[in-house]
C-alpha cells in the first residue's frame, strides 16, 4: 500500500492560508481584550456569551481524551459529525474530478455532500446480509477514488460492518476510510478507534448526537492521525462550536454513568420490542440490531406509517430504500413510548 496523505490533499487546501483569528493570535490569560471587537459589556442574558469561544475547543477534548483514551492532537470537532463529512470532501476530493465510494443501504448525507461538493459517488451496494460487497468495491476504486464511507453500525439497517472487512479496505485503500460510529455506544463490537495508529488512513466518526443525548447541541468528533487533523483545522470555520455547546458539553462529559444507564436500559428495551413485534402477523422480518434503533420489514410499510402518523407517533418510512423495501425504521424510545408503539400496532389492522 502506497498511502501519502499529501498526495490525497486537493492543491488549494495544501496551500491554503488559514483564517487567523483574534484567538489563535493571542492565546494566554489578560484583564482587557479589545482585539475581536466583540461588545465588552456582556449579553443581554443572565450569563454572558460576548466573547468568542476557544476555536480548537481544548477543554471539551481534553476531557474526552479522558473517556476515549485518544489524545487531544487526534481529535476533531465539528458542528455535528455531519460537518466532519463535509470537511473530508472538502480537503480531499476536487469537484468533477475525484469519486468516493458509498456503500447503499447507508446514511444520506454522505452522498448529500458528495453532491453539494460535486464529487462523483460510486455506490457498491451491501450484500443481501447488510455486508460489504468487497469484490464490487476493489472493482470500483480507481486513481481518483479519495474516500470510502462504511457506516458501522449501519444507520438503516442497524447491523455492524465485519470488522476485517473494513481492516481490508484500511490495508489495501491508498485513500481514506471513513468509520461512522455514531451508533457504537449501543453496539457489541469494538470501536476502530484503538487503531488510529496502526493506519494512517482511518478516519473515526463519532457524535454526541445519539447515546449522550445531545443532538440539539451539535457536536461531533473525528478521530485521525495529527496530519489529517491539522487539514480539518486548517478547512473548519474557526469557530465552529459555539459557546454554549462547549460548555454544556463540558458538563455533560461529566455524567457517563448516567449515559451508559440509559445505554443498558436501551437495550433491555430494544430486546422487549422485537419480542413484541415479532408477535404482530403484518411484521416479517426484524433485522438483528446494534444501534439505538432496528429495521422492520411489514407487509404494508405505507399503511403503517400513516396509521402511527394519525396516532401521534413517528416512525422513519425506509421502504422506498434499495435493499429495505417494505421497511420501517424505528429508533428505541423511553419503555412508555415503545409500550405507546406497540399497543398502538396491536390495533393496526392489516
Ligand atoms: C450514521 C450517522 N452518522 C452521522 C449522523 C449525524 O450526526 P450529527 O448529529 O453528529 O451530525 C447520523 C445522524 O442520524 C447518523 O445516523
Amino acid at each position: 500500500m502506497d498511502f501519502n496523505l499529501q498526495n490525497l490533499l486537493r492543491e488549494n487546501i495544501k496551500n491554503l492560508t488559514p483564517y487567523s483569528s483574534a484567538r489563535d493570535e493571542f492565546q494566554g490569560e489578560a484583564s482587557v481584550y479589545l482585539d475581536a471587537n466583540e461588545n465588552a459589556y456582556g449579553s443581554p442574558l443572565p450569563e454572558n456569551f460576548n466573547r468568542y469561544p476557544d476555536p480548537l475547543q481544548s477543554d471539551v477534548k481534553q476531557k474526552i481524551t479522558s473517556i476515549k483514551g485518544v489524545p487531544p492532537r487526534n481529535i476533531f470537532l465539528g458542528n455535528g459529525s455531519d460537518e466532519a463529512i463535509d470537511i473530508l470532501f472538502r480537503s480531499f476530493c476536487r469537484p468533477g474530478i475525484d469519486n468516493v465510494i458509498l456503500v447503499p443501504p447507508t446514511y444520506g448525507m454522505y452522498q448529500v455532500s458528495a453532491n453539494i461538493n460535486d464529487v462523483a459517488v460510486k455506490n457498491v451496494p451491501l450484500t443481501a446480509e447488510y455486508q460489504l460487497n468487497m469484490e464490487g468495491i476493489a472493482e470500483a476504486i480507481d486513481a481518483n477514488t479519495k474516500l470510502i464511507f462504511v457506516c458501522s453500525p449501519n444507520n438503516p439497517t442497524g447491523n455492524s460492518i465485519n470488522r476485517e472487512d473494513v481492516e481490508t479496505l484500511l490495508a489495501n485503500f491508498n485513500g481514506l476510510v471513513v468509520v461512522d460510529e455514531a451508533y457504537i455506544n449501543y453496539s457489541r463490537q469494538k470501536s476502530f478507534i484503538q487503531e488510529l495508529t496502526e493506519y494512517g488512513n482511518l478516519v473515526v466518526l463519532q457524535t454526541l448526537s445519539k447515546a449522550w443525548g445531545l443532538a440539539g447541541l451539535r457536536i461531533g468528533m473525528a478521530f485521525a492521525s495529527e496530519e489529517i487533523i491539522e487539514v480539518f483545522n486548517r478547512v473548519k470555520p474557526p469557530y465552529n462550536i459555539n459557546q454554549a455547546s462547549q460548555k454544556l458539553a463540558l458538563e455533560a462529559l461529566d455524567n457517563l454513568e448516567q449515559v451508559n444507564q440509559w445505554i443498558k436500559e436501551t437495550l433491555l428495551e430494544r430486546d422487549k420490542l422485537v419480542l413484541g413485534l415479532k408477535n404482530l402477523n403484518f411484521v416479517q422480518d426484524i433485522f438483528p440490531s446494534d444501534a439505538n434503533f432496528i429495521l422492520v420489514k411489514t407487509v404494508s410499510p405505507k399503511a403503517i406509517y400513516r396509521f402511527l402518523v394519525e396516532k401521534g407517533i413517528i416512525v422513519r418510512d425506509r421502504s422506498k430504500v434499495e435493499l429495505c423495501e417494505g421497511c420501517l425504521r424505528i429508533t428505541i424510545g423511553t419503555p412508555t413510548e415503545n409500550k405507546q408503539l406497540l399497543n398502538t400496532l396491536n390495533l393496526f389492522q392489516a
